[in-house]
């Protein structure tokens, strides 16, 4: 049996977050330079949310660029960011025929202008689509978020004190990037690494974590079957006894 067969489509994980890793290696090991493997990558980017897509999922997110990769050679960085453009340009037509609607998190203002500006303008080109949503992580970083919430609310209630005993998870989530995202059910890291590298930490709480040894621009729609077929062999129990969860 095929493995999109084996697929029980009751029971589709509804967010889907992806550690795209491995694309240096790839391009290395092919005797290449990095940005090789970068391109590369986008074809996995492709089939990924075509698969993805097609499946009926409902949020993939997508960890494009962490506040910490501006720390690679400049030249890695620059070539990063023309790829995005690139991308836009060419995926602009297939996102909107297939119904995808884009969002970002991240500091987005903190990319070259030229890339906001395109962002942008996609975003609000596929605000109304409403099949897959598409998450382009850029620019971001777990402990940025949770540090910019905390400043959020503060810069937002200086003249009202908040009340300290309404301070709760749904409060705090109103102020994270992902407040109109679900949690991720199931975290896929690929390249054989097996950290979350600042992504998500509050979200993830309660995800599943897949990690697969295939590199990232090696990576489709077959490779996210196998990571969903996997996710559904486990119970997820939420803190709580296998027990209560099969009643
Ligand atoms: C990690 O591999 C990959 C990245 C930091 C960039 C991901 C970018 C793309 C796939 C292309 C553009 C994306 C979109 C959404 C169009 P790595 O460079 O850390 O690989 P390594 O661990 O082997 O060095």
């Amino acid at each position: 049996m095929d493995l999109k067969d084996q697929i029980d489509k009751k029971n589709l994980p509804q967010h889907i977050a992806v550690i795209m890793d491995g694309n240096g290696r790839w391009a290395q090991k092919k005797g290449n330079q990095r940005i090789f493997g970068h391109k590369n990558g986008v074809k996995a980017v492709r089939d990924t949310v075509e698969g993805a897509a097609e499946l009926g999922i409902n949020f993939l997110t997508l960890y494009a660029f962490s506040t910490e990769n501006w720390n690679r050679p400049k030249q890695e960085v620059n070539a990063l960011m023309s790829l995005l453009i690139t991308s836009i340009n060419s995926e602009t037509d297939t996102l909107i025929k297939n119904n995808v609607r884009l969002l970002t998190i991240g500091n987005i203002d903190g990319l070259p202008k030229n890339v906001t500006a395109k962002l942008k303008g996609l975003i609000n080109q596929t605000a109304n689509n409403t099949g897959l949503t598409l998450v382009l992580a850029l620019n971001y970083s777990a402990r940025w978020e949770i540090v910019n919430a905390v400043k959020e609310i503060i810069a937002e209630n200086r003249q009202n004190p908040i009340d300290v005993d309404s301070i709760n998870n749904e409060f705090f989530e109103r102020y994270l990037n992902t407040k109109d995202i679900p949690d991720p059910d199931l975290l896929i890291r690929t390249s054989g690494e097996y950290r979350i590298s600042n992504f998500l930490i509050w979200q993830m709480a309660y995800s599943e974590l897949y990690f697969t040894e295939v590199l990232w621009p090696d990576f489709r729609r077959n490779d996210l079957y196998e990571a969903i077929v996997d996710y559904q062999k486990r119970e997820r129990r939420f803190g709580k006894i296998s027990e209560q969860i099969k009643k």
